[in-house]
């Protein structure tokens, strides 16, 4: 890593803009920004959903071209032409989609575009060999000479962390790192984030998780529809003082419910799953339950989503529905059945990108909304401009293309979808990614609301905080097993790790 030291007399400061100013079409989106960053800080970006913090970032990237404003660099002016520009000041950003070839190794992707050569030849033992001396700095347990599409999504975005810092780097952007990690990987990334900060590197971090937030920044800045409302210092910062000026005004916090009633009849039940990574999964969710899955990445959780919604082929699949044995071999038999799925992957299985907010909202409840044979438009616009409203969804237009919304925005679209959906049994996966602190309130309400109405809700989230408040039991996974179910006071955050990271 090629670090610019600083002389003692010399300001702290990398960057600084200045009455930053940018619009899509009529929609302003940042209004007389002004901050500035220092060398060797965690510098967080917070807001809500759409309040402007990745396209400040891009901004500062080079990647979207400013209306107005300046932008200053160790004090001089700057007028970025492109990514190009910024990124040769060592301006670098990690972007939430990774930009790694798959078929290539871990070395080849971290020198991409700088190949170290032995005469003509391109030399794959030297690119290893650094490459392994940058893992070695920074504790990562990964092999230089492994393809990437062997990779895990965190081991993934670690690689694509040192590709940046291994060239000259002051300003490092992490737009929400963490979505895709689970508790253990999210400590290794902290570890990564210290040393690099240590080195005089400026993190901007955008993130909407309050703890990490608190625990990681040394400052913090917080957008409102576009406008900066202030910074604080890490010694001023509270959970409340964030959220009141992110939302201007307090918001309560929800309480632990009541929990499911004995009683309550067999909604899902499942024997002996086995798929080519599933080992014997059995447990069974109560009309009105909410059952929470924990686990590490890769842990199985997803696969038991996706096998028990027909998407992926199960070897032995053996489950009742509402008391009646049922088969699904399609997430079209799925849906017949009564079940829905939130796919934790947006980009992949969620949106439609190049159709409308209001499209991508419908798209499963059509059949559902009906009078005489056809749509009926009319009932179904109005419940879908209802969730507007109740998940503070931001959009100009509702026939506006889905891809123009921020991702957290994009993912209350997709939520709303399956609200819409009339369905008895529903799978979460990561429902809260992305979402701002004021609509995951919002939400939680929402899937209790759901409980209370008898649906069982299979519930997948790397967020504890989110399992422990929303569920009534918790299954915890690990490499392919249910190694725990834990009801009511047996679940603790203590206990679910230490499952988490144990094997059947
Ligand atoms: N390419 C684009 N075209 C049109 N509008 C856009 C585009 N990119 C962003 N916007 C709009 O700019 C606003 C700010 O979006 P931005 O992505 O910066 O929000 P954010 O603070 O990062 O939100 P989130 O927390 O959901 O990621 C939103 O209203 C969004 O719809
Ligand atoms: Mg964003």
């Amino acid at each position: 890593m090629v670090i610019v030291l600083f002389p003692n007399n010399m300001s702290l400061e990398v960057i600084r803009l200045e009455h930053i100013r940018k619009s899509f079409h009529q929609n302003v989106v940042l209004n007389d920004v002004s901050l500035s960053f220092d060398a060797g800080e965690v510098h967080a970006l917070v807001g809500e959903n759409g309040a402007g913090k990745s396209t400040l970032t891009k901004i500062l990237c080079g990647v979207y071209p400013k209306d107005g404003g300046e932008i200053y660099f160790r004090g001089e002016k700057m007028a970025f032409k492109g990514v190009a520009d910024a990124q040769r000041l060592g301006i670098r950003m990690v972007y939430q989609e990774l930009y790694l070839m798959k078929d290539l190794t871990v070395a080849q992707n971290i020198f991409i575009g700088r190949e170290l050569k032995k005469g003509p030849f391109i030399d794959d033992k030297a690119m290893n060999q650094k490459t392994q001396e940058l893992f070695d700095e920074y504790g990562i347990p990964i092999s230089p000479s492994s393809l990437v599409k062997e990779l895990s999504v965190a081991q993934m975005q670690m690689v694509e962390i040192i590709k940046n810092i291994s060239q000259n780097v002051s300003v490092l952007v992490l737009d929400e790192p963490t979505t895709a990690l689970s508790f253990k990987e999210v400590n290794d990334l902290f570890a990564m984030i210290e040393k690099i900060k240590a080195k005089g590197v400026c993190i901007v971090y955008i993130s909407h998780k309050m703890e990490e937030i608190l625990s990681l920044a040394d400052r913090i800045s917080v957008l409102r529809d576009g406008t900066l409302i202030g910074t604080l210092e890490k010694s001023e910062s509270t959970r409340e003082s964030i959220i009141r000026m992110m939302v201007g005004r307090e918001i309560a916090s929800l309480e632990k419910g009541e929990g499911v009633d004995e009683d309550s009849p067999i909604a899902l039940k499942v024997n002996a799953l086995e798929t080519s990574f599933l080992h014997d999964i059995s447990f069974s969710l109560r009309k009105g339950e909410i059952l929470g899955l924990a686990g590490l990445m890769g842990s199985g959780r997803t696969e038991l989503a996706r096998a028990l919604f027909g998407a992926d082929k199960a070897k032995h699949m053996d489950i009742e529905v509402g008391g009646n044995k049922v088969h699904i071999k399609s997430p079209h038999d799925a849906i017949a059945h009564g079940l829905c799925y939130l796919s934790e992957d947006r980009k992949r299985f969620g949106i439609m990108a190049d159709h409308s907010i209001y499209a991508n909202e419908a798209i499963s409840s059509l059949n559902d909304n009906t009078k005489f044979f056809l749509v009926d438009d009319k009932t179904l616009f109005g419940k879908a401009k209802g969730y507007q409203e109740e998940l503070g969804i931001k959009y100009p237009s509702i026939f506006d293309p889905i891809e123009n919304l921020s991702g957290g925005n994009q993912q209350k679209c997709i939520l709303a979808r399956w609200l819409l959906k009339d369905a008895d049994i529903f799978i979460f996966d990561e429902p809260t990614k992305g979402i701002d602190i004021l609509a995951k309130q919002e939400i939680y309400l929402k899937i209790k609301e759901l409980a209370r109405k008898g649906k069982a809700i299979l519930l997948i989230s790397s967020e504890l905080e989110e399992i422990l408040l929303l569920s009534d039991c918790v299954g915890v996974m690990a490499e392919g097993s249910l190694v725990a179910i834990l009801g009511g006071e047996e679940a603790t955050q203590e206990t679910i790790m230490e499952y988490a990271l144990r094997r059947k």
